[in-house]
């Protein structure tokens, strides 16, 4: 009796050049799959690492227009990107211009539990309405609970324009602690 078990056909170049490319293939759609499924993840774990945005110094329009020595609410915006969500939010400082090339810059928030105060120029005072803090204009408190004086920004003056560096600190402890 014959054997008729086909014999198998011997690999032709053809065949083992496909197996590698669908091999190749199957590596990139999994490598773009675990990319895409762990991105946001990591995104979310370190914000700060990938925005790299608190990094920046930020430019806050009509510097050169303010008055000297006169509290002026400035606004600014930045753009925040979490976990591939962008978003253009709009900030305020208070600046205070000392000269051309010097200033105060305020965080607006206040230091006892993070209500906005404004400054009462009737007064010369800064004055938050949730419980009553006042500061004077150089920030330091002069009434209320407030625990710390008011949180200065770093900033920068380059070509006449301010440029300010965004930061926000843990309200009601007396020490300036950045979050
Ligand atoms: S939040 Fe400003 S006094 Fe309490």
């Amino acid at each position: 009796m014959t054997d008729h078990h086909p014999t198998p056909r011997p690999e032709e170049p053809e065949d083992i050049q496909k197996r590698n490319f669908i091999k190749t293939l199957t590596v990139a759609i999994l490598g773009f799959i675990t990319f895409f499924l762990t991105q946001p993840f990591v995104t979310y774990l370190f914000p700060v690492a990938k925005e790299g945005t608190k990094e920046k110094f930020i430019k806050v329009p009509n510097f050169p227009a303010i008055p000297l020595e006169t509290p002026t609410k400035m606004t600014f915006e930045y753009m925040d990107v979490q976990a591939y969500i962008t978003s253009n939010v709009i900030y305020d400082v208070w600046v205070v211009k000392h000269a051309a090339d010097k200033a105060s810059v305020y965080n607006p928030l206040c230091t006892h539990l993070n209500c906005r105060y404004t400054w009462v120029g009737s007064h010369h005072e800064f004055m938050c309405p949730c419980h009553g803090s006042i500061f004077n204009i150089n920030g330091k408190v002069v009434g209320g609970p407030a625990p710390r004086p008011l949180d200065t920004l770093p900033y920068k003056i380059e070509g006449g324009e301010l440029y300010v560096h965004w930061e926000l600190f843990k309200a009601g402890i007396p020490q300036k602690l950045e979050i």
